[in-house]
């Protein structure tokens, strides 16, 4: 059996590693790897390819940036050759970026069977475009692998049969799970022992510039009291240009690698993001997490882990922050099946494909 996988930005990363990992034990199963070229920055993925150990992909589409019809449709032009050529039998899409959707679309009117990781997930925020890509994924996938119950509910809520369903736990705590030593050996120069943690790109937060200097003007009140470190992503870092905002009294960092940023998460004091990997690393992790949305499409997080939804206006913030500072942090567990052998169950069911 020919699996390919295929990913496209950073997050699509720490997800396939122990995917592809796993089914290296069954060696009837070829494997190949496509890199739509959604991300291109070394720092934004060579680094990651590096880290988690991913071998060198087969393919790179070599998409780049545009608008999301753009993007979408380029990754569709130049991956159904490829797959006509590759004849894969399953092909497996994980998480819910743009290169998700358009590789799902291509498999499905060839009647190439789809597989996606990180099934089920849903904000319930149809303005987010991530939503959009998941629920369309999901309607394509032929298998759908979830990290948690809440998922597998979606799924059946959406008509999806229940023998497509398979909740397999979280892949991206294995990869968390597989580095965390390296991470734990990390030397963190020049960081005071309590520090912020902040990540910010979703489109919601920065591409508005009310939102984003709210948020930021926050961060540098915040600053004074508590060093703030602040990884950079390529969006933002154009938005707070673009809108002539002056952050330079924050640490700002180019993205950073998976060992590093794990480093620093497990040592944070408090998280503010609005990633969802973060989300359910920091749970994982056992670190606060204040997430600047209205909404998540991982609500264990908030229901078990140590994640708090803040919104956007500052003002939920400030108070959780002030709770957090004082020691009164909300405690989390770490949900079923987030136990680094997710890999493990998604390769052996499809190893009896
Ligand atoms: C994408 C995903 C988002 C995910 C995020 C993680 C979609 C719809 N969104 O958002 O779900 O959380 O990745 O990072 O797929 N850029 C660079 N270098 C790069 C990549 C991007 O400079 O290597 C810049 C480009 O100018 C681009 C902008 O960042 O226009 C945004 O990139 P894009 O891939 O469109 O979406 P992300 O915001 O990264």
């Amino acid at each position: 059996m020919h699996i390919l996988h295929v990913v496209g930005a950073r997050p699509n990363l720490m997800k396939v590693a122990p995917v592809l990992s796993a089914l290296r034990q069954y060696p009837k199963i070829k494997q190949s790897l496509v890199h739509t070229g959604q991300h291109y920055d070394t720092n934004m993925s060579d680094v990651f390819f590096e880290q988690l150990a991913i071998p060198a992909p087969d393919v790179n589409l070599g998409v780049g940036s545009g608008s999301h019809a753009r993007q979408t449709a380029d990754i569709m032009t130049r991956f159904e050759p490829v797959v006509l050529e590759r004849k894969p039998d399953l092909v497996l899409v994980y998480g819910d970026v743009n290169s998700t959707v358009a590789a799902a679309l291509v498999c499905s009117k060839l009647l190439i069977q789809v597989g996606h990781v990180e099934a089920g997930l849903r904000s319930f925020d149809r303005a987010m475009p991530e939503e959009i890509n998941r629920l369309v994924t999901d309607q394509l996938a032929d298998l759908l692998f979830t990290p948690s119950d809440d998922g597998d509910k979606n799924l059946a809520r959406e008509g999806i049969p229940a023998k497509k369903i398979h909740n397999v736990g979280n892949v991206m705590i294995d990869s968390l799970v597989r580095l965390l030593p390296a991470a734990i050996n990390q030397k963190l120069n020049g960081l005071p022992s309590r520090y912020v943690l902040v990540t910010l790109h979703r489109p919601a937060n920065v591409d508005d510039d009310n939102v984003l200097k709210v948020i930021l003007g926050y961060l540098l009140e915040l600053n004074s009291q508590l060093k703030v470190v602040f990884p950079v992503h390529p969006r933002t870092r154009q938005r707070i240009a673009a809108f002539g905002i002056d952050v330079s009294q924050l640490d700002l960092r180019e993205p950073l690698p998976y060992i590093e940023f794990l480093a620093l998460q497990r040592r944070a004091t408090v998280v503010i993001t609005d990633s969802g990997g973060i989300q359910e690393e920091t749970t994982y992790l056992k670190v606060p997490c204040l997430t600047l949305r209205n909404n998540t499409e991982r609500p264990v997080t908030v229901t078990m882990g140590t994640n708090i939804l803040v919104g956007q206006d500052g003002t939920t913030l400030r108070a959780e922050l002030g709770k957090i500072l004082q020691g009164k942090q909300k405690q989390g567990t770490v949900p079923p099946l987030w136990d680094g052998h997710a890999g493990e169950r998604i390769a052996a069911i499809l190893s009896k494909l």
